[in-house]
């Protein structure tokens, strides 16, 4: 883990309201791997106080680094403006990552909304390595899709809108059935609500599923005790001992 000034390269609204940055973060890029996240400072001063979590969305030769940025509030709106030559400090990466079973040649990634972010870079590793990458994406509507063409060439995709609006209708929980049979580990990142659909399909029952939970996150250093979360084995700090967890882990 390290603190850096990272400079922007580019920044680019992909969807409403969600932008993609890309960052100089040399030591940073090169040492993260895909479900880490880092801290973002979202101002000069102390004002917003608390730093934002975002995952590691991609990174490139060692040297770049990208962020999904939505803008959710006063912080995140800030970071949606930063230009190419802005600085934003930022902290990590932290987190256990995502974890590749070395027998698991096929990979089904499920991604609700904004949840994407962190999938993208490990179906881009996994696709490195070999393996094989279905991808379910699902949003409320057309709009909220992540970009296909952003998207790695080599993994399957499965497009879903709950309007119906672009790829298929529904949730994205709604269209893995005929993929699971297929793939060898299981992972996702989106809402709690996703999850407790996932949590009680019949086909992911005995699956090595590992998510990504999304919280409000204090310190990220497993400090403040402020993204707590209920587990089998007790409560579990989502920056310190997260943010990947196995599904059947969490309580919902
Ligand atoms: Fe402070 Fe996790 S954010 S303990």
């Amino acid at each position: 883990m390290r603190q850096v000034t990272a400079t922007v390269i580019s920044n680019a609204e992909v969807m409403p309201q969600v932008h993609l940055l890309w960052l100089e973060a040399p030591g940073m890029a090169a040492a993260a791997r895909p479900g880490q996240f880092v801290m973002a400072r979202c101002g000069t001063g102390h004002d917003p106080l608390l730093r934002r979590p975002l995952s590691v969305h991609r990174v490139d030769g060692g040297q770049r680094l990208a962020l999904l940025v939505g803008v959710a509030g006063r912080g995140t709106g800030w970071l949606s403006y930063r230009r190419k030559g802005d600085v934003v400090d930022l902290l990590g990466p932290l987190g256990n990552g995502f974890s590749i079973r070395t027998a698991a040649r096929s990979l089904l990634l499920v991604a609700g909304g904004i949840g994407v972010a962190p999938l993208v870079f490990l179906a881009e590793e996994a696709l490195r390595s070999g393996r094989a990458v279905s991808l379910v994406v699902g949003a409320r509507s057309a709009s909220g899709l992540y970009p296909r063409s952003l998207l790695p060439s080599g993994a399957s995709v499965v497009e879903v809108t709950e309007d119906g609006s672009e790829g298929l209708r529904g949730m994205a929980v709604d269209h893995i059935d005929g993929c699971v049979g297929r793939a060898e580990q299981v992972f996702a990142c989106g809402p709690a609500t996703m999850y407790r659909s996932m949590a009680g399909k019949e086909c992911l029952t005995g699956e090595p599923v590992q998510i990504s939970l999304e919280t409000m996150m204090g310190c990220g250093l497993g400090a403040c005790y402020g993204c707590a979360t209920r587990t089998r084995t007790g409560m579990r700090m989502v920056c310190h001992d997260g943010p990947v967890f196995e599904l059947d882990d969490v309580i919902w």
